[in-house]
């Protein structure tokens, strides 16, 4: 739940900010903050070929909690920490001194959330094209969790297939779990509006962030991507293990043997038998060959006719 401070207590977003940045139009609203695209009068100024960028506040109810500014540097801060070609990059933050709304701007993407490219693929998407995006996200999350920076929201809505490649966005819920970035402000997960039915089981328990808990999340958005659907269909942790859920689970068609013995083990609902990593799935999945006799190519190869439903099913 947002606090309860009402949204009338602060001044709305103004069409200019800091003097500097002209709100264009909004691209997208989360649970927390609204992102806008918005142009750089400074980039015009100097005839920047691409003088628009994104710019994220919090929305109105958020932007009222007396640590928003806080909460928001804390994002840009972790997002800073990350180098990485998966990894939207972040460029400023600012506090507008008229309307004093904190606000960050960052590389503006254009293209699907994976949540579009899944419902556009309702059976599930082929091993190659899985396999690539796969490759980009745990990259991507393997390289944040080596700086010490644990996103604490993945799920399809949090990562864009933009025309430059795949990029991983939103570090609002993240954490730092080593260094001295550990002393940044976290928002409570109670106030934040998050997505249960990727959270693993320990968070849904009011544990703590770690890296295990991203890794359970990754590995329900990878199933998702691999079958068209939620692993434990679209259940929280809790109540899929109360229906033991995991019991049925099946391997995706289109995945090698091989890669579904580590996302298997990376769904696991406690912790301590979630015995994988992002580098650990990563690993498996740049490893993972799809068998060449797999029935799915067997299909495709027959020259004349439908195979029998023996044949197709072997
Ligand atoms: N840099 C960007 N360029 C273009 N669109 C963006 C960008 N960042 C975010 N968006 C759009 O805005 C939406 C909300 O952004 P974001 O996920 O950062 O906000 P949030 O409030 O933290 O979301 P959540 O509900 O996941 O907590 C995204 O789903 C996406 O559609
Ligand atoms: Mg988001």
């Amino acid at each position: 739940m947002p606090p309860t401070t009402t949204a009338d207590a602060i001044p709305p977003l103004p069409e200019l900010l800091s003097n500097r940045y002209r709100v264009e139009r909004l691209l997208g609203v989360g649970g927390m903050g609204a992102v806008y695209q918005v142009r750089d009068l400074l980039r015009d100024q100097f005839h920047d070929p691409q003088p628009r960028i994104a710019l994220k506040a919090l929305n109105d109810n958020f932007a009222a909690h007396p640590d928003a500014n806080a909460l928001l540097y804390s994002e840009y801060a972790l997002t800073c920490r990350l180098n990485h070609p998966h990894i939207i990059r972040p460029y400023s933050y600012h506090i507008d001194p008229v309307s004093r709304r904190a606000f960050l701007t960052l590389e503006l993407l254009d293209g699907p959330t994976l949540d579009q490219v899944i419902v556009d693929r309702a059976d599930g998407m082929l091993w190659p094209q899985l396999q690539q995006i796969a490759i980009a996200l745990l990259s991507a999350l393997a390289h944040a969790h080596a700086a010490g920076v644990l996103h604490g929201d993945l799920k399809p809505g949090n990562v864009m297939l933009t025309t430059a490649g795949l990029r991983l966005f939103d570090f609002g819920l993240g954490q730092a779990c080593a260094g001295n970035l550990q002393r940044l402000p976290r928002l409570s997960r109670r106030l934040a509006a998050w997505t249960p039915r990727y959270a693993a089981l320990e968070l849904l328990d009011g544990g703590e962030l770690t890296q295990a808990s991203d890794v359970y999340a990754i590995a329900c958005v990878l199933y998702e991507l691999a079958s068209g659907h939620h692993p434990f269909s679209r259940l929280t942790a809790r109540q899929a293990l109360r229906m033991q859920q995991d019991k049925s689970l099946q391997k995706p068609g289109n995945m090698p043997s091989s890669v579904w013995r580590e996302l298997r083990a990376a769904l696991a609902f406690e912790p301590t038998q979630r015995n994988s990593s992002a580098a650990a799935l990563l690993q498996a999945f740049t490893e993972g060959k799809q068998s060449w006799w797999s029935p799915a190519r067997r299909w495709r190869l027959r020259p004349t006719g439908t195979p029998s439903v023996a044949e197709a099913s072997e």
